[in-house]
């Protein structure tokens, strides 16, 4: 089945930063995790080392304007719900500093410590959990924000209220290595989902609904 994807023209200026090697291990594990659910606690600990190693000057790299631009564009023109926000895989709280000025953050949550030990506690609740596996009950969460992050299909569902949405961001657009397209991403989902998309800086955005 294939969603509907209907793409906004970007309104404010964006740059390419061109295509990614599609066999990054990274991206291998992105699509192995959206598309098949391959997760395990051995592949847990393999990503949540890997970042724990990149987190001392992740945050520098990953919060200049140009790369939250995409998360910016898409809180304006993605006619969100209010209610609760939830934000998955925040790692240093590049975006999480983007959002809470805007609306509350109820949580953001990462796997691995050392992403979440250099995260401002000021702009949301920090949680260390895995996003396969949420401490969060049925359909409570009104927005779910995604950054760089993987995809479980069936979690982000699990936890999205049924008016919720979705919002996915590549701050690096396609050279992201996290990285899946919006078809990708509104199929992986489970049943019909609709989204919007555009692109503002660096980045990629989709907002995805049920529907
Ligand atoms: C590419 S980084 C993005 C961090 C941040 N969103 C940003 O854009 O700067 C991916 C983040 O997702 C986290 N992550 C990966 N798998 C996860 C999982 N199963 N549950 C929670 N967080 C996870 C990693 O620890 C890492 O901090």
């Amino acid at each position: 089945m294939t969603n509907p994807v209907e793409h906004l023209p970007p309104v404010v200026p964006f740059r390419e930063l061109g295509t990614h090697n599609v066999e990054h291990p990274m991206r291998v594990v992105t699509r192995e995790v959206a598309t098949l659910g391959e997760w395990d606690a051995e592949r847990a600990g393999f990503v949540g080392s890997i970042f724990d190693s990149l987190s001392s000057d992740w945050h520098l790299k990953h919060s200049e304007a140009e790369r939250t631009a995409s998360l910016v564009d898409a809180l304006q023109r993605g006619d969100l719900p209010d209610g609760c926000l939830i934000e998955l895989g925040c790692g240093t709280g590049a975006g999480t500093a983007v959002i809470a000025p805007v609306r509350p953050v109820n949580a953001a949550i990462d796997l691995s410590p050392g992403m979440l030990s250099h995260a401002d506690p000021s702009c949301a609740p920090l949680v260390r959990a895995d996003a396969s596996n949420l401490p969060l009950p049925d359909s409570c969460a009104h927005v779910v924000v995604m950054l760089n992050m993987l995809l479980f299909p069936r979690e982000v569902d699990r936890i999205l209220a049924p008016d919720g949405a979705l919002v996915w961001v590549n701050t690096a657009g396609e050279s992201t290595p996290i990285h899946l397209t919006v078809e990708e991403v509104v199929d992986s989902l489970p049943g019909a989902w609709t989204a919007v998309a555009s692109r503002a800086g660096t980045g990629t955005w989709c907002v995805a609904r049920r529907g």
